[in-house]
Parts: structure tokens; sequence; C-alpha cells
């Protein structure tokens, strides 16, 4: 599909079990471009879950953020590109080493197209002094620049950021640079626990590629409604 024409929400599905994602998932899959997997729902339901989403042909983002030696890194990625996965994450704050790792690895395990290997840089849940803590400096959108530069030079092909720093990220990375977004609200349901959102149309004007979207969707009473909604008002 072309970038312009491609359907950019990806949902989260952040249930507990592969009953309840499965059941969201199939209702979703017609109007949304993809489904997110974290670390809840791969835990409790097994890797089994990635082929089973995957099986409603759409692409699957597992967002697992991987985070240890180059070596472990490489081959977890290994394994997830193995199960289908076509986006997953890892953190940036494991180093040069290790995500030069994860992109070799991402190319040399995908028959075809590797996945789309996706740099965490700082948790959004983090604020200054969180950050302070943890020996990084206080300054966390210095150090959100610093480790996307570091995931450049590795040559990771994506990230994932917060909505408010899309546009700092935007001038200092190539335009070929993914971003994926979580944190979108449409101003009809509350944040929830987000403290910093924008609408679906805002991230993408300032020039995210995906958004990742949770709550406003699954929580919703008419899920499949409130996806179909949420895209209507991107065009
Ligand atoms: O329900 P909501 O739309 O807030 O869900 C956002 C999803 O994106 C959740 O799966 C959450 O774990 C994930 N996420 C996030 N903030 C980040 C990284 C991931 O909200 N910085």
């Amino acid at each position: 599909m072309k970038e312009t024409t491609r359907n950019p929400i990806l949902v989260a599905l952040d249930v507990p079990d592969a009953v309840a994602a499965w059941k969201l998932a199939s209702e979703l899959a017609p109007v949304v471009g993809g489904f997110k997997i974290g670390a809840e729902l791969f835990t409790s339901a097994g890797p089994d879950i990635v082929p089973r989403i995957r099986a409603l042909e759409r692409p699957v983002f597992l967002d697992l953020k991987f985070h240890d030696i180059p070596n472990t890194v490489a081959r977890s990625v290994a394994a997830a590109t193995r199960l289908g996965a076509q986006m997953l994450t890892i953190h940036t704050s494991g180093g040069l080493a290790m995500m030069r790792a994860a992109e070799e690895s991402a190319r040399r395990a995908a028959p075809t197209a590797p996945p789309l290997v996706l740099g965490v840089t700082v948790l959004t849940s983090m604020d200054s002094r969180a950050l302070a803590e943890t020996g990084a400096g206080e300054n966390v959108a210095r150090q959100v620049e610093r480790l996307a530069q570091l995931a450049l030079r590795a040559g990771l092909r994506g990230l994932v950021c917060s909505p408010l720093e899309i546009t700092a990220l935007r001038q200092i990375l190539p335009v070929e640079i993914q971003l994926v977004t979580p944190g979108i609200r449409t101003g009809q349901e509350s944040s929830d626990d987000q403290s910093r959102t924008l609408s679906p149309r805002q991230a993408l004007a300032a020039g995210a590629n995906w958004l990742v979207i949770g709550r406003p969707i699954c929580a919703a009473p008419q899920p499949r409604a409130a996806a179909e909604q949420i895209l209507a008002s991107l065009h």
C-alpha cells in the first residue's frame, strides 16, 4: 500500500489473554492497519499469539522492548522475526553494539522484508527527576535526541516516540525514519494515564508514520465504530 493511503492505526491489544485478543482483533481487522502485542498478552498467551493474529492479514508489532547483551538481543530478534512480527522494539539505552546486533539479526533472519526494528528512547513515564536518578542527566529532550542519534548510527529504521517529541525528532532525523507514536487521544475520552497526548490527525501532521492506539478503541462501547471514527478523522 502506498504511504499516503496506508492505514496508520496500530491497535494495542492490551488484554489479558488470547481469547479476548482474538475477539477484539477479528472485529477490528477490517478497519485498522495492524496490531500491537505487548508483554502482558505475549506472556499470558504465549508466542503462538503472534501467528494467530497474523492470520488476520494485518501486520503485528511485537512490543517486548528487548534490552540485554547484544548476542541475546540478536537471538531474541531472530526468534521474533521467525514468529512473523513485522515490527518490534528494543531499548536504545542498550547501546550501539546491541542496536547494531538487533538490526543485523532482523535482516539475516527475515526470508524477505526484514521487520522494522524500533528503538525506544526515554520511557514516557519518566520525568526529569526519574531520568536524573538513573544517571542520565535531567534533560529528557536532550537524552531522547542523544539516543535517537545513536539509533541512527546503529542503522535502525524507526523509533517509538511520544507525541510531543515528534516535531523535534523530525528536525534531526532523515525523512525515511519511521516514527511510531503512542499517547494518542481523540479528545472524546479520558486521557487515562497518558499526560502528553495529541489527536490522531495532529500526530500525523507532526510527522508520525504510525499511531499506537489502545484504550480509545478497545475500551470504547463499540470498538469497531471507534476505530472507524478515528480513521475518518484522518482524512
Ligand atoms: O491505551 P493507550 O492508547 O494509552 O495505549 C498505548 C499503548 O502504547 C500501550 O500499549 C502502552 O503500553 C504503549 N506505550 C505507551 N507509551 C510509550 C510506549 C508504549 O503508551 N512510551
